[in-house]
């Protein structure tokens, strides 16, 4: 039980099995990458705070060395359709030329802010990109987006929690449950 348990309506991904499929993604990630000497994690801010943080450990234990970046981006203007222009509010430190990147998503669903970013990282010349994300919403896609590991594809309604917000809120939710509407109706 928590702060937020009657905000929400039912639990999408428990804490389990966010865990379980963490290590599981990390697992074939370590196996495609084996060959690897490191690998460059970007994580898209703020959303994916907190898989970043829970995947980079699980890759420790399976797979090459992984340095850690980050971004964040936010769709420009914020209107209720996505404009797919995306405006950089923190970029990378450091050059990624010749590394080997894999990009770090909470969620993929209009698929916009990832193909946005997947042609920025690839203009900078990322030797490859691959693209993980712990949810994905399958109805939702607008553009098509390769991503390469997948945690869960879900049903298109509004979630919140594990980094994921509602107006900045429920992100240190630890599990993911679908908001309840009258939650965003007052
Ligand atoms: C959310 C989410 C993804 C993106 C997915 O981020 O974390 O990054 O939207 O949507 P898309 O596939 O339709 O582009 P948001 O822009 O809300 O910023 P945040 O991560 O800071 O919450
Ligand atoms: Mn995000
Ligand atoms: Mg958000």
């Amino acid at each position: 039980p928590g702060w937020y348990d009657n905000d929400i309506d039912r639990v999408i991904v428990s804490e389990d099995d966010i865990r379980a499929k963490t290590d599981e993604l990390a697992k074939q990630v370590a196996a495609d990458y084996a060959q690897a000497d490191s690998v460059l994690l970007v994580c898209v801010l703020k959303g994916a705070v907190m898989f970043m943080a829970d995947f980079a450990r699980a890759l420790s234990r399976y797979g090459p060395p992984a340095e850690l970046e980050f971004m964040a981006v936010s769709s420009y203007g914020q209107g209720m359709t996505s404009s797919g222009v995306v405006r950089i509010l923190k970029d990378l430190d450091r050059d990624i030329a010749g590394k080997r990147v894999i990009v770090v998503e909470d969620i993929v669903d209009s698929g916009l802010t990832l193909s946005w970013l997947l042609k920025y990282l690839e203009s900078r010349s990322a030797a490859s990109v691959d693209v993980v994300a712990l949810l994905r919403k399958p109805d939702a896609i607008k553009v098509p987006v390769p991503v390469k590991y997948v945690g869960f594809d879900i049903p298109s309604e509004f979630v919140v929690g594990y980094g994921l917000d509602y107006a900045e809120r429920y992100r240190d939710m630890p599990y993911v449950g679908v908001l309840k509407p009258e939650v965003y109706q007052r």
